[in-house]
């Protein structure tokens, strides 16, 4: 550790404390927490930053379960899990990527088992497994029970398990440290990262052969939504800043049941123990939008219906804008031992009893499916001189920040958990082959504090008259109802010119609390800064795509369109300029072995 300074505004100058590790992980979620493990367990100093005590990271809210081919509760197959993947994805998921993901999940799952995670268990003491939303068995014959879960508390148990093996594992945490922006030389490498340290204030550099970022999604961009006020995409943003694309924004998941008014989450394990949902005349209508799979079809179809049904004036609720989930009809007994957690969400955020009403709920932002673009080994993905899979050297990305892609166009449930260990662990063994314990670090640029510093002194310092908050309002306004479950080309023109002014505004921002301390005006505003640049991506990439598939339904043009939709969007954004370059990049249509071959696209019904 070394300390210098760098000079900011106002005569000021900051003093830089220097660390240098092997390896940084940025996020101490799932993916960040296991890829720390991995790194540390392959003899690299590994460092761990987390804007939040670790236990506290976002995976903490993962309720239903984490899939695994297993073939606890019936027969199973890696494959079969594959399939429903892919079509899930709506074919927008990149196969050799599916295949890593579906062949290497039970042994992800077993090795969390061996470190500890109390999985609920079956009578034969096996993991339990519970169904869930397009999980199917004979590809897509009959109905899988695929979802290994700790009651409704999976991703609690399994975030508290990793950080214990961290811990054990040697790694250095540094918590409520809030990442500036990725330290990047004149070849285009990443080279560490720049740091606040929210408890004093101070600046940190970390110098590291390899950085990972872990930092997970940007829900709060939208005004509902079931993720954490911390899920503010910052990796993605500094990823943007660095010049990099991001991949498939336009894809946004909507949880079908947010509970209505909070946006707090309901587990899609509630209908995987047999919940269902009803409109305003009572009406189990997921009959006529899924007639095979119904209330357990996938997130986007069951969102659809659920939006239609209130669109046509059969919601539930004084005004009919929203949808009942009814759990009263199942065994007391199966609520207390299998959803304990959401039955108490229901009493605290509802005021609903599930043994005896059904819960109010809406579609609410859940996942972001696009993110920084990787390939199976966790490594940051580019497009250079044509090549749309040139690796960025020094850095990775994995977990909800990034886009394999495994998801495509729709995450299944349960299959977010398998990606954050299935990669984080990947990433581990990858850090193994490319980092040598104490290799001689790469030179660090000579400007490379002034830029992030930069950056922060022009929020601090800010002597504009609207607040953050103001501009925050609108662009989640902007968000919720420009960029939904259902758009149009004139709705989403509109959105990206309300999106754009907010940008265009930013330089009348007014800064109150100038701190740089957690909760600071200031941290919130970077925050917020993070998140507008994702939400301009985001609303112009579901502009720039003329055509429906999984989560991006346009109703001026309703069908998927293989021809000349099958391919990934990359998007740039130029903050000088204010404006984002869009381009594509073909969808990999290879899987990774000759165990299975491509699954042709076809007809997604459910
Ligand atoms: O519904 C849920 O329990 C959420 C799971 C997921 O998003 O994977």
């Amino acid at each position: 550790m070394a300390t210098s300074s760098a000079p900011g505004q106002n005569g000021s100058a900051y003093p830089i404390t220097d660390h240098t590790f092997d390896v940084v992980v940025i996020g101490a979620g799932g993916a960040g927490l296991r890829a720390t493990v991995g790194c540390s367990q392959a003899g690299l100093r590994t460092a761990c930053i987390s804007k939040v005590f670790p236990t506290r990271s976002h995976t903490v809210a993962a309720q239903g379960g984490i899939s695994a081919a297993l073939g606890n509760m019936g027969r199973d197959d890696w494959r079969w899990h594959m399939y429903d993947t892919v079509k899930g994805s709506d074919w927008l998921g990149d196969q050799d990527a599916i295949e890593y993901l579906c062949r290497n999940a039970p042994e992800a799952v077993y090795e969390l088992e061996h470190w500890g995670v109390p999985f609920s268990r079956t009578e034969e003491g096996k993991i339990y497994q519970r169904p869930f939303g397009g999980m199917t068995t004979e590809f897509g014959k009959g109905t899988a029970q695929r979802t290994c879960a700790a009651a409704d508390r999976t991703g609690h148990a399994i975030l508290h398990t990793l950080y214990g093996q961290a811990l054990r594992n040697k790694t250095e945490f540094f918590i409520e440290y809030f990442a500036i922006d990725l330290i990047m030389d004149s070849e285009g490498r990443c080279v560490g990262v720049i740091c606040i340290k929210m408890d004093d204030g101070s600046i940190h550099r970390f110098r590291s052969a390899l950085t990972i970022l872990a930092t997970g999604g940007y829900g709060r961009a939208y005004f509902s939504a079931t993720s954490a006020h911390t899920c503010t995409g910052d990796g993605n943003a500094m990823v943007l800043r660095a010049g990099l694309p991001l991949q498939d924004m336009e894809f946004v998941q909507f949880h079908p049941t947010g509970i209505y008014g909070s946006g707090c989450l309901i587990t899609e394990g509630a209908r995987g123990e047999g919940g269902y949902v009803t409109n305003g005349n009572g009406e189990r209508f997921m009959e006529r939008y899924a007639p095979s799979a119904k209330d357990l079809a996938s997130r986007d179809v069951v969102s659809r219906a659920m939006t239609i049904e209130i669109r046509e004036g059969r919601g539930v609720g004084r005004n009919k804008d929203h949808i009942y989930l009814h759990l009263d009809h199942l065994d007391p007994k199966i609520l207390h031992e299998r959803l304990p957690g959401i039955s108490e969400s229901a009493r605290i955020f509802a005021g609903v009893d599930v043994t005896k009403e059904p819960i109010p709920v809406i579609p609410t932002v859940h996942y972001n499916m696009g993110g920084i673009p990787t390939n199976y080994h966790g490594e940051v993905l580019t497009k250079k001189d044509g090549n749309a899979d040139s690796v960025v050297p020094g850095l990775m990305a994995l977990g909800e920040a990034a886009c394999v892609s495994i998801h495509g166009a729709n995450r299944l449930g349960s299959n977010s958990l398998i990606d954050l260990v299935v990669f984080g662990r990947a990433a581990g063994l990858r850090a193994r082959e490319l980092v040598t314990p104490g290799q001689k670090q790469p030179e660090l640029p000579a400007n490379s504090a002034e830029m992030s510093l930069s950056r922060l002194d022009k929020y601090r310092w800010a002597k504009g008259s609207t607040p953050t908050a103001t501009l925050r309002a609108k662009m989640q306004a902007t968000m919720q109802s420009n960029c939904a479950v259902f758009r149009t080309g004139e709705i989403l023109e509109e959105g990206s010119q309300a999106i754009h002014d907010v940008w265009k505004a930013m330089p009348d921002i007014k800064i109150s609390d100038r701190s740089l301390i957690w909760n600071s005006d200031l941290i919130e505003t970077m925050e917020f800064d993070n998140l507008l640049i994702q939400a301009v991506v985001t609303m112009d990439s579901a502009l720039n795509r003329q055509e429906s598939r999984g989560a991006h339904a346009r109703e001026d043009f309703p069908n998927r369109d293989d021809k000349e939709w099958m391919k990934h969007t990359l998007a740039w954004a130029d903050e000088a300029k204010g404006k984002i370059d869009i381009d594509y990049r073909p969808v990999h249509t290879y899987t990774m072995t000759d165990e299975i071959e491509y699954i042709e696209p076809k007809a997604r019904v459910y």
